[in-house]
Protein backbone atom coordinates (compact mmCIF):
# COMPACT_ATOMS: atom_id res chain seq x y z
CA UNK A 1 0.00 0.00 0.00
CA UNK A 2 1.53 3.59 -0.71
CA UNK A 3 2.12 5.38 2.51
CA UNK A 4 2.28 8.99 2.57
CA UNK A 5 3.95 11.25 5.34
CA UNK A 6 2.26 14.52 6.24
CA UNK A 7 4.93 16.82 8.69
CA UNK A 8 2.94 19.31 10.11
CA UNK A 9 -0.89 19.31 11.54
CA UNK A 10 -1.62 22.74 11.23
CA UNK A 11 -4.19 23.94 9.09
CA UNK A 12 -2.15 23.15 5.57
CA UNK A 13 -1.61 19.50 7.18
CA UNK A 14 -5.37 19.47 8.20
CA UNK A 15 -6.05 20.16 5.00
CA UNK A 16 -4.25 17.45 3.90
CA UNK A 17 -5.83 14.57 6.17
CA UNK A 18 -9.16 16.24 4.89
CA UNK A 19 -8.82 15.77 1.31
CA UNK A 20 -7.88 11.80 1.83
CA UNK A 21 -10.85 11.29 4.56
CA UNK A 22 -12.87 12.96 1.32
CA UNK A 23 -11.77 11.12 -1.07
CA UNK A 24 -12.34 7.90 1.21
CA UNK A 25 -16.25 8.98 1.62
CA UNK A 26 -16.51 8.60 -1.94
CA UNK A 27 -15.30 4.88 -2.20
CA UNK A 28 -11.56 5.47 -2.74
CA UNK A 29 -8.88 3.40 -1.72
CA UNK A 30 -6.62 5.90 0.17
CA UNK A 31 -3.33 5.73 0.73
CA UNK A 32 -1.65 4.44 4.27
CA UNK A 33 -1.53 8.43 6.16
CA UNK A 34 1.21 9.14 9.05
CA UNK A 35 1.33 13.30 10.07
CA UNK A 36 3.65 14.10 12.31
CA UNK A 37 3.66 17.32 14.80
CA UNK A 38 6.04 18.56 17.57
CA UNK A 39 3.26 19.71 19.47
CA UNK A 40 0.63 17.88 21.97
CA UNK A 41 -2.09 19.36 19.56
CA UNK A 42 -2.83 20.20 16.27
CA UNK A 43 -3.87 23.65 14.90
CA UNK A 44 -0.74 24.58 13.84
CA UNK A 45 0.05 28.62 14.57
CA UNK A 46 -3.58 29.16 16.02
CA UNK A 47 -2.94 26.65 19.27
CA UNK A 48 -2.04 29.43 21.50
CA UNK A 49 0.79 28.76 23.91
CA UNK A 50 2.55 30.93 26.15
CA UNK A 51 6.15 29.24 25.68
CA UNK A 52 8.77 31.06 24.08
CA UNK A 53 11.78 29.63 23.30
CA UNK A 54 11.79 25.77 23.58
CA UNK A 55 9.47 23.53 25.08
CA UNK A 56 9.82 21.31 27.97
CA UNK A 57 11.87 18.87 25.58
CA UNK A 58 14.57 21.54 24.36
CA UNK A 59 12.57 21.83 20.82
CA UNK A 60 12.13 25.61 19.70
CA UNK A 61 8.59 26.62 19.89
CA UNK A 62 6.97 27.34 16.63
CA UNK A 63 4.10 29.47 18.04
CA UNK A 64 3.98 33.06 17.15
CA UNK A 65 0.35 33.89 17.60
CA UNK A 66 -0.25 35.86 21.21
CA UNK A 67 -3.26 36.75 22.88
CA UNK A 68 -6.04 39.65 21.88
CA UNK A 69 -4.82 38.11 18.23
CA UNK A 70 -8.02 38.88 16.10
CA UNK A 71 -8.28 37.90 12.12
CA UNK A 72 -6.40 40.32 10.04
CA UNK A 73 -8.37 39.29 7.08
CA UNK A 74 -11.74 38.88 6.78
CA UNK A 75 -13.11 35.48 7.65
CA UNK A 76 -15.07 35.17 4.79
CA UNK A 77 -11.71 35.06 2.31
CA UNK A 78 -10.40 32.05 4.90
CA UNK A 79 -13.74 30.13 4.44
CA UNK A 80 -14.09 26.32 4.16
CA UNK A 81 -15.63 25.10 0.89
CA UNK A 82 -16.71 22.13 2.28
CA UNK A 83 -17.46 23.62 5.72
CA UNK A 84 -18.86 27.03 6.30
CA UNK A 85 -18.75 29.54 9.34
CA UNK A 86 -22.75 29.16 9.51
CA UNK A 87 -22.17 25.37 9.65
CA UNK A 88 -19.92 25.14 12.53
CA UNK A 89 -21.17 27.82 14.50
CA UNK A 90 -25.22 27.00 13.75
CA UNK A 91 -25.77 30.95 13.16
CA UNK A 92 -23.87 33.54 11.03
CA UNK A 93 -20.96 35.38 13.09
CA UNK A 94 -19.07 38.40 12.49
CA UNK A 95 -16.46 39.08 9.80
CA UNK A 96 -13.27 39.90 11.95
CA UNK A 97 -13.12 37.09 15.27
CA UNK A 98 -10.55 36.39 17.01
CA UNK A 99 -8.03 33.38 17.12
CA UNK A 100 -9.79 31.08 19.47
CA UNK A 101 -12.99 31.74 17.58
CA UNK A 102 -11.17 30.80 14.43
CA UNK A 103 -8.90 28.08 16.18
CA UNK A 104 -12.07 26.20 16.95
CA UNK A 105 -13.60 26.44 13.49
CA UNK A 106 -10.29 25.06 11.82
CA UNK A 107 -10.48 22.15 14.37
CA UNK A 108 -14.31 21.80 13.65
CA UNK A 109 -14.45 19.58 10.57
CA UNK A 110 -11.73 17.73 11.36
CA UNK A 111 -12.47 16.80 14.84
CA UNK A 112 -15.86 14.91 13.32
CA UNK A 113 -14.09 11.70 11.98
CA UNK A 114 -11.40 9.70 13.57
CA UNK A 115 -8.49 11.68 11.53
CA UNK A 116 -6.80 12.44 14.87
CA UNK A 117 -5.89 8.45 15.04
CA UNK A 118 -3.60 9.34 11.78
CA UNK A 119 -1.32 11.78 13.64
CA UNK A 120 1.57 11.55 16.20
CA UNK A 121 1.94 14.17 18.76
CA UNK A 122 4.95 15.66 19.89
CA UNK A 123 6.73 13.66 17.22
CA UNK A 124 9.64 15.85 15.39
CA UNK A 125 10.55 15.09 12.27
CA UNK A 126 14.46 15.17 12.31
CA UNK A 127 15.42 13.76 8.82
CA UNK A 128 13.69 12.87 5.17
CA UNK A 129 16.17 11.74 2.28
CA UNK A 130 15.36 10.04 -0.78
CA UNK A 131 17.06 6.66 -1.80
CA UNK A 132 16.24 6.84 -5.12
CA UNK A 133 12.73 5.02 -4.92
CA UNK A 134 11.75 6.03 -1.77
CA UNK A 135 11.60 8.16 1.09
CA UNK A 136 13.32 7.59 4.41
CA UNK A 137 11.73 9.78 7.37
CA UNK A 138 13.14 9.80 10.55
CA UNK A 139 11.36 11.10 13.59
CA UNK A 140 11.49 11.95 17.61
CA UNK A 141 9.28 10.67 19.96
CA UNK A 142 9.83 13.72 22.50
CA UNK A 143 8.25 12.19 25.12
CA UNK A 144 9.99 8.92 25.24
CA UNK A 145 12.98 10.37 24.25
CA UNK A 146 13.38 7.77 20.94
CA UNK A 147 14.13 7.86 17.44
CA UNK A 148 12.48 5.45 14.43
CA UNK A 149 12.89 5.88 10.92
CA UNK A 150 10.19 4.92 8.71
CA UNK A 151 9.83 4.39 4.46
CA UNK A 152 7.24 6.41 2.68
CA UNK A 153 6.43 6.43 -1.06
CA UNK A 154 5.58 10.36 -0.79
CA UNK A 155 5.67 13.18 2.01
CA UNK A 156 3.64 16.51 2.41
CA UNK A 157 5.86 18.99 3.84
CA UNK A 158 3.36 21.78 5.93
CA UNK A 159 5.51 22.78 8.74
CA UNK A 160 4.33 26.49 8.13
CA UNK A 161 7.00 29.37 7.62
CA UNK A 162 6.02 31.63 10.25
CA UNK A 163 8.10 29.79 13.06
CA UNK A 164 11.60 30.57 12.95
CA UNK A 165 12.12 34.55 13.32
CA UNK A 166 14.22 36.16 10.57
CA UNK A 167 16.23 38.45 13.41
CA UNK A 168 18.89 41.35 12.39
CA UNK A 169 21.22 43.31 14.08
CA UNK A 170 21.67 47.06 14.51
CA UNK A 171 24.19 49.21 16.46
CA UNK A 172 23.76 49.47 19.80
CA UNK A 173 22.14 46.61 20.95
CA UNK A 174 24.22 45.07 22.82
CA UNK A 175 23.79 47.93 25.36
CA UNK A 176 20.33 48.68 25.07
CA UNK A 177 19.31 49.01 28.47
CA UNK A 178 15.24 47.97 27.17
CA UNK A 179 13.60 44.80 25.93
CA UNK A 180 14.52 43.41 22.47
CA UNK A 181 12.62 40.67 21.05
CA UNK A 182 10.91 39.77 18.07
CA UNK A 183 7.35 39.07 17.46
CA UNK A 184 7.61 35.30 17.28
CA UNK A 185 7.69 35.96 20.95
CA UNK A 186 5.40 38.16 21.20
CA UNK A 187 2.73 37.21 23.83
CA UNK A 188 0.80 39.82 25.14
CA UNK A 189 0.47 43.40 24.43
CA UNK A 190 -0.79 44.14 28.49
CA UNK A 191 3.68 43.78 29.25
CA UNK A 192 3.73 47.14 27.23
CA UNK A 193 1.54 49.50 29.33
CA UNK A 194 2.71 53.12 29.76
CA UNK A 195 6.02 52.21 27.59
CA UNK A 196 7.63 53.95 24.84
CA UNK A 197 7.71 50.62 21.80
CA UNK A 198 9.26 50.99 19.29
CA UNK A 199 8.70 48.66 16.47
CA UNK A 200 10.58 47.65 13.09
CA UNK A 201 9.47 46.24 10.06
CA UNK A 202 6.12 47.33 7.32
CA UNK A 203 4.04 44.60 6.82
CA UNK A 204 1.56 42.24 9.00
CA UNK A 205 3.42 42.23 12.01
CA UNK A 206 4.47 45.12 12.47
CA UNK A 207 1.63 47.06 11.58
CA UNK A 208 -0.87 44.48 13.92
CA UNK A 209 1.62 44.48 16.67
CA UNK A 210 2.20 48.02 17.07
CA UNK A 211 -1.35 48.84 17.35
CA UNK A 212 -1.96 46.10 19.75
CA UNK A 213 0.70 48.19 21.81
CA UNK A 214 -1.45 51.73 21.32
CA UNK A 215 -4.63 49.25 22.14
CA UNK A 216 -3.41 48.07 25.14
CA UNK A 217 -2.16 51.52 26.76
CA UNK A 218 1.62 51.99 25.62
CA UNK A 219 2.24 55.17 25.90
CA UNK A 220 4.14 55.85 22.62
CA UNK A 221 4.60 53.05 19.58
CA UNK A 222 7.13 54.26 16.59
CA UNK A 223 7.12 52.18 13.94
CA UNK A 224 10.09 52.41 11.62
CA UNK A 225 9.74 50.69 7.92
CA UNK A 226 12.56 50.40 5.89
CA UNK A 227 11.73 50.36 1.95
CA UNK A 228 7.94 51.36 1.66
CA UNK A 229 5.94 52.64 4.87
CA UNK A 230 2.36 51.58 5.33
CA UNK A 231 1.50 54.42 5.17
CA UNK A 232 -2.02 54.35 7.73
CA UNK A 233 -3.46 57.11 9.46
CA UNK A 234 -2.26 56.11 12.47
CA UNK A 235 -4.44 57.05 15.71
CA UNK A 236 -2.70 60.23 18.22
CA UNK A 237 0.44 58.14 19.85
CA UNK A 238 1.70 55.74 16.86
CA UNK A 239 3.86 57.11 14.41
CA UNK A 240 5.78 55.79 11.29
CA UNK A 241 9.27 56.98 10.52
CA UNK A 242 11.63 55.75 8.32
CA UNK A 243 14.76 52.96 9.38
CA UNK A 244 16.48 52.85 12.59
CA UNK A 245 20.30 54.20 12.42
CA UNK A 246 21.12 52.95 15.76
CA UNK A 247 20.04 52.55 19.22
CA UNK A 248 22.26 54.91 22.32
CA UNK A 249 21.71 54.05 25.23
CA UNK A 250 17.98 54.14 26.01
CA UNK A 251 17.71 56.40 22.44
CA UNK A 252 16.32 54.53 19.20
CA UNK A 253 17.95 57.25 15.86
CA UNK A 254 16.14 56.99 12.70
CA UNK A 255 17.99 57.39 9.43
CA UNK A 256 15.55 60.80 8.85
CA UNK A 257 16.99 62.18 11.94
CA UNK A 258 13.95 61.74 14.26
CA UNK A 259 15.07 60.47 17.92
CA UNK A 260 12.60 58.48 20.11
CA UNK A 261 13.06 57.27 24.15
CA UNK A 262 12.20 53.36 23.69
CA UNK A 263 11.63 51.06 26.40
CA UNK A 264 11.37 48.11 24.05
CA UNK A 265 12.62 47.48 20.76
CA UNK A 266 9.72 44.69 19.05
CA UNK A 267 11.68 43.35 15.81
CA UNK A 268 8.36 42.81 12.94
CA UNK A 269 10.97 41.54 10.83
CA UNK A 270 9.68 38.07 9.31
CA UNK A 271 10.42 34.65 9.36
CA UNK A 272 12.95 32.13 7.70
CA UNK A 273 11.54 29.18 5.25
CA UNK A 274 13.15 26.67 7.42
CA UNK A 275 13.34 23.31 6.77
CA UNK A 276 16.62 21.70 8.51
CA UNK A 277 14.99 17.91 8.46
CA UNK A 278 14.72 17.71 4.62
CA UNK A 279 17.95 16.66 2.52
CA UNK A 280 19.85 19.57 0.30
CA UNK A 281 18.36 17.74 -2.50
CA UNK A 282 14.44 18.54 -1.60
CA UNK A 283 15.06 22.12 0.37
CA UNK A 284 12.96 24.72 -0.46
CA UNK A 285 14.64 27.32 -0.30
CA UNK A 286 12.73 31.37 -0.67
CA UNK A 287 12.20 34.48 1.14
CA UNK A 288 8.45 35.15 1.80
CA UNK A 289 6.86 35.46 -1.76
CA UNK A 290 3.87 34.82 -3.23
CA UNK A 291 5.24 32.24 -5.96
CA UNK A 292 8.22 30.55 -4.37
CA UNK A 293 10.36 29.27 -7.37
CA UNK A 294 10.83 25.67 -8.18
CA UNK A 295 6.58 23.98 -6.56
CA UNK A 296 4.72 22.99 -10.00
CA UNK A 297 1.47 24.76 -9.45
CA UNK A 298 2.83 25.98 -6.17
CA UNK A 299 2.84 22.17 -4.83
CA UNK A 300 4.80 19.64 -6.41
CA UNK A 301 8.50 19.34 -5.89
CA UNK A 302 10.17 20.11 -9.38
CA UNK A 303 12.96 17.98 -8.68
CA UNK A 304 11.02 14.85 -7.12
CA UNK A 305 7.35 14.67 -7.96
CA UNK A 306 6.55 12.72 -4.63
CA UNK A 307 7.41 15.05 -2.62
CA UNK A 308 4.94 18.20 -1.91
CA UNK A 309 5.10 21.40 -0.14
CA UNK A 310 2.11 23.19 1.70
CA UNK A 311 1.34 26.34 2.06
CA UNK A 312 4.32 28.08 1.59
CA UNK A 313 3.59 30.97 -0.36
CA UNK A 314 3.06 34.66 1.54
CA UNK A 315 -0.53 34.36 2.19
CA UNK A 316 -3.60 36.79 1.34
CA UNK A 317 -5.35 33.39 0.71
CA UNK A 318 -5.19 30.95 3.34
CA UNK A 319 -7.46 27.62 4.54
CA UNK A 320 -9.50 28.02 1.11
CA UNK A 321 -6.09 27.66 -0.88
CA UNK A 322 -4.87 25.21 1.05
CA UNK A 323 -7.64 23.40 0.84
CA UNK A 324 -7.26 23.36 -2.58
CA UNK A 325 -3.39 22.78 -2.59
CA UNK A 326 -3.97 19.56 -0.49
CA UNK A 327 -6.62 18.36 -2.66
CA UNK A 328 -4.42 18.63 -5.71
CA UNK A 329 -1.86 17.01 -4.04
CA UNK A 330 -3.64 14.31 -3.09
CA UNK A 331 -4.48 13.73 -6.35
CA UNK A 332 -1.03 13.77 -7.56
CA UNK A 333 -0.51 10.99 -5.43
CA UNK A 334 -3.45 9.28 -5.78
CA UNK A 335 -2.21 8.99 -9.60
CA UNK A 336 -5.55 11.28 -10.66
CA UNK A 337 -3.10 13.96 -11.68
CA UNK A 338 0.09 13.44 -13.93
CA UNK A 339 2.32 15.95 -13.39
CA UNK A 340 3.41 16.83 -17.42
CA UNK A 341 6.96 16.44 -18.35
CA UNK A 342 10.27 18.18 -17.37
CA UNK A 343 9.48 21.28 -20.18
CA UNK A 344 6.23 21.85 -19.33
CA UNK A 345 6.89 21.74 -15.64
CA UNK A 346 9.17 24.13 -15.96
CA UNK A 347 7.40 26.44 -18.53
CA UNK A 348 4.31 26.77 -16.15
CA UNK A 349 6.27 27.18 -12.99
CA UNK A 350 8.03 30.11 -14.81
CA UNK A 351 5.33 31.91 -16.26
CA UNK A 352 3.66 32.06 -12.40
CA UNK A 353 7.59 33.84 -11.41
CA UNK A 354 7.57 35.93 -14.08
CA UNK A 355 4.09 37.12 -13.76
CA UNK A 356 4.64 37.26 -9.45
CA UNK A 357 7.61 39.85 -9.97
CA UNK A 358 6.08 42.22 -12.03
CA UNK A 359 3.69 42.89 -9.53
CA UNK A 360 3.28 46.44 -7.84
CA UNK A 361 0.52 47.29 -5.81
CA UNK A 362 -1.78 45.52 -2.85
CA UNK A 363 -4.67 44.94 -5.86
CA UNK A 364 -2.73 43.19 -8.52
CA UNK A 365 -0.92 40.77 -5.77
CA UNK A 366 -4.39 39.53 -4.51
CA UNK A 367 -5.65 39.05 -8.23
CA UNK A 368 -2.47 37.21 -8.77
CA UNK A 369 -2.66 34.73 -5.68
CA UNK A 370 -7.12 34.64 -6.91
CA UNK A 371 -5.96 33.43 -10.14
CA UNK A 372 -3.31 31.01 -9.15
CA UNK A 373 -6.38 29.25 -6.52
CA UNK A 374 -8.83 29.52 -9.41
CA UNK A 375 -6.91 27.73 -11.32
CA UNK A 376 -5.76 25.07 -8.48
CA UNK A 377 -9.24 24.63 -8.02
CA UNK A 378 -10.12 23.63 -11.31
CA UNK A 379 -7.59 20.95 -11.25
CA UNK A 380 -9.48 19.03 -8.47
CA UNK A 381 -13.03 18.25 -7.14
CA UNK A 382 -12.39 20.59 -3.92
CA UNK A 383 -16.25 22.07 -3.57
CA UNK A 384 -17.89 25.13 -5.39
CA UNK A 385 -17.06 28.24 -3.48
CA UNK A 386 -16.90 31.93 -5.01
CA UNK A 387 -13.71 33.00 -5.76
CA UNK A 388 -14.89 36.32 -7.51
CA UNK A 389 -16.43 37.47 -4.17
CA UNK A 390 -13.37 36.91 -2.37
CA UNK A 391 -11.22 38.47 -4.87
CA UNK A 392 -14.04 42.07 -4.23
CA UNK A 393 -13.53 41.15 -0.48
CA UNK A 394 -10.26 41.51 -0.65
CA UNK A 395 -9.74 44.58 -2.45
CA UNK A 396 -12.53 46.10 -0.21
CA UNK A 397 -10.97 45.27 3.07
CA UNK A 398 -7.64 46.71 1.78
CA UNK A 399 -9.52 50.01 0.77
CA UNK A 400 -10.91 49.81 4.44
CA UNK A 401 -7.71 49.61 6.40
CA UNK A 402 -6.27 52.37 4.11
CA UNK A 403 -9.72 54.94 5.04
CA UNK A 404 -9.57 53.96 8.97
CA UNK A 405 -7.05 51.32 9.89
CA UNK A 406 -8.53 51.67 13.94
CA UNK A 407 -12.26 50.44 12.22
CA UNK A 408 -11.55 48.04 9.53
CA UNK A 409 -12.02 45.46 11.75
CA UNK A 410 -15.71 46.47 12.03
CA UNK A 411 -17.20 46.00 8.46
CA UNK A 412 -18.65 42.90 7.62
CA UNK A 413 -18.81 40.82 4.54
CA UNK A 414 -20.67 38.22 2.71
CA UNK A 415 -20.27 34.02 2.81
CA UNK A 416 -18.37 32.87 -0.59
CA UNK A 417 -20.41 29.77 0.49
CA UNK A 418 -23.55 30.34 1.75
CA UNK A 419 -23.82 33.78 0.76
CA UNK A 420 -25.03 35.31 4.74
CA UNK A 421 -23.51 38.39 5.98
CA UNK A 422 -21.60 38.53 8.95
CA UNK A 423 -23.57 40.32 11.85
CA UNK A 424 -21.89 43.61 12.86
CA UNK A 425 -20.16 42.79 16.20
CA UNK A 426 -21.32 43.94 19.16
CA UNK A 427 -18.34 45.77 20.36
CA UNK A 428 -15.99 47.82 18.39
CA UNK A 429 -12.67 46.19 17.75
CA UNK A 430 -11.02 48.89 19.26
CA UNK A 431 -12.32 48.75 22.46
CA UNK A 432 -12.89 45.20 22.44
CA UNK A 433 -10.29 43.90 25.37
CA UNK A 434 -11.87 40.20 25.74
CA UNK A 435 -10.73 37.80 22.97
CA UNK A 436 -12.54 34.53 24.17
CA UNK A 437 -14.96 32.92 22.13
CA UNK A 438 -17.64 33.47 24.77
CA UNK A 439 -17.80 36.71 24.43
CA UNK A 440 -17.23 37.00 20.70
CA UNK A 441 -20.31 34.44 20.44
CA UNK A 442 -22.35 36.08 23.12
CA UNK A 443 -24.06 38.66 20.98
CA UNK A 444 -26.40 40.57 23.06
CA UNK A 445 -30.37 40.17 22.40
CA UNK A 446 -32.02 42.99 20.45
C1 LIG B 1 1.28 36.11 14.05
C2 LIG B 1 0.54 35.47 12.92
C3 LIG B 1 -0.80 35.76 12.73
C4 LIG B 1 -1.50 35.21 11.66
N1 LIG B 1 -2.82 35.55 11.51
C5 LIG B 1 -3.51 35.05 10.48
C6 LIG B 1 -4.87 35.41 10.27
O1 LIG B 1 -5.42 36.22 11.00
N2 LIG B 1 -5.54 34.84 9.26
C7 LIG B 1 -4.95 33.93 8.43
O2 LIG B 1 -5.61 33.41 7.54
N3 LIG B 1 -3.66 33.58 8.58
C8 LIG B 1 -2.92 34.13 9.58
N4 LIG B 1 -1.60 33.79 9.74
C9 LIG B 1 -0.97 32.93 8.71
C10 LIG B 1 -0.76 31.46 9.14
O3 LIG B 1 0.48 31.16 8.59
C11 LIG B 1 -1.80 30.51 8.59
O4 LIG B 1 -3.09 30.89 9.04
C12 LIG B 1 -1.61 29.05 8.98
O5 LIG B 1 -1.34 28.89 10.35
C13 LIG B 1 -0.54 28.35 8.18
O6 LIG B 1 -0.71 26.97 8.37
P1 LIG B 1 0.45 25.91 8.18
O7 LIG B 1 -0.14 24.59 8.45
O8 LIG B 1 1.14 26.14 6.89
O9 LIG B 1 1.55 26.28 9.27
P2 LIG B 1 1.51 26.32 10.87
O10 LIG B 1 0.25 26.86 11.36
O11 LIG B 1 2.78 26.98 11.25
O12 LIG B 1 1.59 24.77 11.30
C14 LIG B 1 2.74 24.00 11.06
C15 LIG B 1 2.77 22.81 12.00
O13 LIG B 1 3.93 22.02 11.67
C16 LIG B 1 4.51 21.55 12.88
N5 LIG B 1 5.92 21.26 12.62
C17 LIG B 1 6.88 22.14 12.23
N6 LIG B 1 8.06 21.49 12.06
C18 LIG B 1 7.83 20.19 12.35
C19 LIG B 1 8.66 19.03 12.36
N7 LIG B 1 9.95 19.07 12.01
N8 LIG B 1 8.10 17.85 12.74
C20 LIG B 1 6.78 17.79 13.08
N9 LIG B 1 5.96 18.86 13.07
C21 LIG B 1 6.48 20.03 12.70
C22 LIG B 1 4.29 22.68 13.88
O14 LIG B 1 4.31 22.18 15.19
C23 LIG B 1 2.92 23.21 13.47
O15 LIG B 1 1.89 22.61 14.22
C24 LIG B 1 -0.85 34.32 10.78
C25 LIG B 1 0.50 34.03 10.97
C26 LIG B 1 1.19 34.60 12.04
C27 LIG B 1 2.64 34.29 12.22
N1 LIG C 1 -3.90 38.15 12.44
C1 LIG C 1 -3.09 39.13 12.47
O1 LIG C 1 -3.52 40.17 12.80
C2 LIG C 1 -1.64 38.99 12.10
C3 LIG C 1 -0.71 39.63 12.87
C4 LIG C 1 0.63 39.48 12.57
C5 LIG C 1 1.04 38.70 11.50
N2 LIG C 1 0.12 38.09 10.74
C6 LIG C 1 0.55 37.21 9.61
O2 LIG C 1 1.87 36.79 9.84
C7 LIG C 1 2.52 36.55 8.62
C8 LIG C 1 3.93 37.12 8.66
O3 LIG C 1 3.93 38.53 8.63
P1 LIG C 1 5.24 39.35 9.06
O4 LIG C 1 4.90 40.77 9.01
O5 LIG C 1 5.79 38.77 10.32
O6 LIG C 1 6.32 38.98 7.95
P2 LIG C 1 6.49 39.53 6.46
O7 LIG C 1 5.17 39.81 5.86
O8 LIG C 1 7.39 38.59 5.77
O9 LIG C 1 7.23 40.94 6.62
C9 LIG C 1 8.54 41.06 7.07
C10 LIG C 1 8.84 42.53 7.34
O10 LIG C 1 10.14 42.62 7.91
C11 LIG C 1 10.81 43.74 7.34
N3 LIG C 1 12.25 43.54 7.51
C12 LIG C 1 13.00 42.48 7.16
N4 LIG C 1 14.28 42.69 7.50
C13 LIG C 1 14.34 43.90 8.08
C14 LIG C 1 15.39 44.67 8.63
N5 LIG C 1 16.66 44.22 8.65
N6 LIG C 1 15.10 45.88 9.14
C15 LIG C 1 13.82 46.36 9.13
N7 LIG C 1 12.79 45.67 8.61
C16 LIG C 1 13.04 44.45 8.08
C17 LIG C 1 10.35 43.72 5.91
O11 LIG C 1 10.58 44.99 5.38
P3 LIG C 1 10.97 45.27 3.84
O12 LIG C 1 9.66 45.29 3.11
O13 LIG C 1 11.62 46.60 3.92
O14 LIG C 1 11.86 44.17 3.39
C18 LIG C 1 8.86 43.41 6.09
O15 LIG C 1 8.14 44.60 6.37
C19 LIG C 1 1.60 37.12 7.53
O16 LIG C 1 0.95 36.06 6.89
C20 LIG C 1 0.57 37.92 8.30
O17 LIG C 1 -0.70 37.93 7.70
C21 LIG C 1 -1.23 38.24 11.01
Amino acid sequence: MTKVAIIGAGPCGLSALRSFEQAEKKGDKIPEIVCFDKQEDWGGLWNYSWRTGSDQYGDPVPNSMYRYLWSNGPKECLEFADYSFDEHFSKPIPSFPPREVLYDYILGRVKKGNLKDKVKFSTTVTNVVYNGSNFEVTYRDKKNATSSTDIFDYVVVANGHFSVPFIPEYPGMKAFPGRIMHSHDFRDAEEFRDKNVVVLGSSYSAEDVALQCHKYGAKSVTIAYRHNPMGFKWPKGMKEVFHLDRLEGNKAIFKDGHVQEADAVILCTGYLHHFPFLSEDLKLKTGNRLYPPKLYKGVVWQNNHKLMYLGMQDQFHTFNMFDCQAWFARDVIMGKIKVPDNSKVEKDINKWVSTEEKLENADQMIDFQTEYTKELHTLSNYPKIDFELIRKTFKEWEHHKVENIMTYRNKSFASPVTGSVGPKHHTDWEIAMDDSLKTFLDQPKK
